[in-house]
This record gives C-alpha cells, structure tokens and sequence, in this order.
C-alpha cells in the first residue's frame, strides 16, 4: 500500500497537519509550582498540553479534560517518560515530574 504523504507527521492524521510555516508552538504560559505547592490541572497540568498536543489527540483523549487526562494518567506518564510523546519531542524532565507529582498527589483539579 502506498504511504499516505501525511504519514510523516509522526503518523498523525490529516486534521492533526500543522503548517511548516506556523512558528513553533510554545506551551502558553507555562508556570510549575512551587516544591511545597500542590500541583493542580487546571493551573500547572493543562498549560503544558498545547493546542497541537490536544488536537493531535483527540482520537484517544481530551488533554485539556481534567477527567480525561486522569483515566489515562499513567499511559500519559509512560509515554512522557519514554519521551515518544509528544510526537514532535520529549518534554524537559522538570515538567515530566510535574505530572507524575500531580498523579502523586491524587489528581487535584
Ligand atoms: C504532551 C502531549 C502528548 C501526550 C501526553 C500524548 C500521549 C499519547 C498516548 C498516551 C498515546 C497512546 C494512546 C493509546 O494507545 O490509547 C499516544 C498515541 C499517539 N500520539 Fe500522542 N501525545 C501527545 C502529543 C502528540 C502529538 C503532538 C502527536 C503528533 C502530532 C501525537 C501523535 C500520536 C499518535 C499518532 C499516536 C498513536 C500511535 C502511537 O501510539 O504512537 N501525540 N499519545
């Protein structure tokens, strides 16, 4: 079968296809907490998703979904850890623990 030409977007589909003009897409204002804060979705979780991680994953969860995200909390953490996701580079490993404090912590909202 031939390769689609999308194909070589980490294997994501067609709706997921960014433009290789579009600037680099930085996670929006992104603030870790402090060691003695706890970690919350909505103010240290969701910021670190970008629009592109969301949408290039919608076929599986919703990653500015509180509950999404918490279903699938530990494949979430397996593939950050591995650095296979997101797709287009690992994260720094600061905002990898990050997730894995805030699954520690019980997954505050
Ligand atoms: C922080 C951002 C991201 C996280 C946490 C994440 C997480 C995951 C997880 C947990 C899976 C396995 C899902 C399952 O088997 O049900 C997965 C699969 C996948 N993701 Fe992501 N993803 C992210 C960003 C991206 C981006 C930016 C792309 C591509 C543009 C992408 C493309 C894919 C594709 C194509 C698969 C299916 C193939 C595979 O399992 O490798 N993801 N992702």
């Amino acid at each position: 079968m031939p390769v689609p030409r999308w194909w070589w977007v980490c294997e994501a589909r067609p709706g997921s296809r960014v433009s290789a003009l579009a600037p680099p897409e930085q996670p929006a204002q992104v603030r870790l907490p402090a060691p003695d804060e706890p970690v919350s979705f909505a103010e240290h979780i969701k910021p670190l998703f970008r629009e592109m991680d969301r949408r290039s994953m919608t076929f599986a969860f919703d990653l500015w979904s509180h509950d999404d995200v918490t279903k699938h909390a530990d494949a979430i953490l397996h593939r950050l850890r591995q650095g296979t996701m997101p797709c287009d580079g690992a994260w720094p490993a600061e905002h990898v623990e990050v997730f894995a404090r805030w699954i520690a912590e019980g997954t505050a909202p």
